[in-house]
């Protein structure tokens, strides 16, 4: 069984569609640990929930980035991962982290290829349609590198806009894609996915 380690920050609806593509038997996987550097991250109650190992793991007390990227990544490999999914991490994870797991690290984006890097992408995005400089966006899983947001793209997905769509809805309508989308990439980055949906 591959085992998968869960960055998160957030919500955690991401890593909820792993857990529950895990329970169905749709990804075979194990989620050794749920990683939080946030406290209060409602991904860290659904971890519990899901009976899984958590670690909260915060910025905070640390001098420098380099240290705590360094400390983070010797928590990390001790639970064995075959895989990093970073679902709504919010750190920039800098080579002192990443050179640890060399293509072993995917990140879940709301925007296509060089568009919109950084926070807040949907949202951005919906602004440009509104502007009339886009008619659609999407999301991508990457392989993580120290530039943000970049990296080869494993899985990605159009996602048109809709005329008169509220930014409620369409950012309801880009989160169901993006649990689809999470789990189809971490499938192909570990070699077990099972053909196309
Ligand atoms: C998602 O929109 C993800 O693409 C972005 O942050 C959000 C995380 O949502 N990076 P959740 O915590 O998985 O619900």
């Amino acid at each position: 069984m591959k085992r998968i380690v869960v960055l998160v920050s957030g919500g955690g609806s991401n890593l909820q569609a792993l857990i529950d593509a895990a329970a169905r038997g749709d990804l075979a996987v194990e989620i050794a640990l749920v990683v939080s550097n946030r406290k209060d991250a409602y991904a860290l109650e659904r971890a519990v929930h899901a009976g899984l190992p958590t670690l909260y793991f915060p910025l905070r007390g640390y001098a420098d980035r380099e240290r705590y990227d360094a400390d983070l990544a010797a928590r990390v490999s001790a639970a064995a991962p075959d895989l990093i999914v970073l679902a709504g991490w919010m750190h920039i994870l800098s080579p002192a982290f990443l050179n640890h797991f060399p293509r072993k690290v995917i990140n879940l984006h709301p925007a296509l290829p060089g568009a919109f890097p950084g926070t807040h992408a949907i949202q951005r995005a919906f602004e440009a349609y509104q502007r009339g400089e886009i008619d659609y966006t999407g999301l991508i899983v990457h392989y993580v590198i120290p530039e943000v947001d970049a990296g080869e793209v494993i899985a990605q997905t159009v996602v048109p806009f809709e005329p008169d769509e509220s930014l409620e809805d369409f950012e309801r309508r880009m989160h169901r894609r993006e649990h689809e989308l999470i789990v189809r990439a971490t499938g192909l980055a570990l070699g077990i996915a099972e053909g196309f949906r």
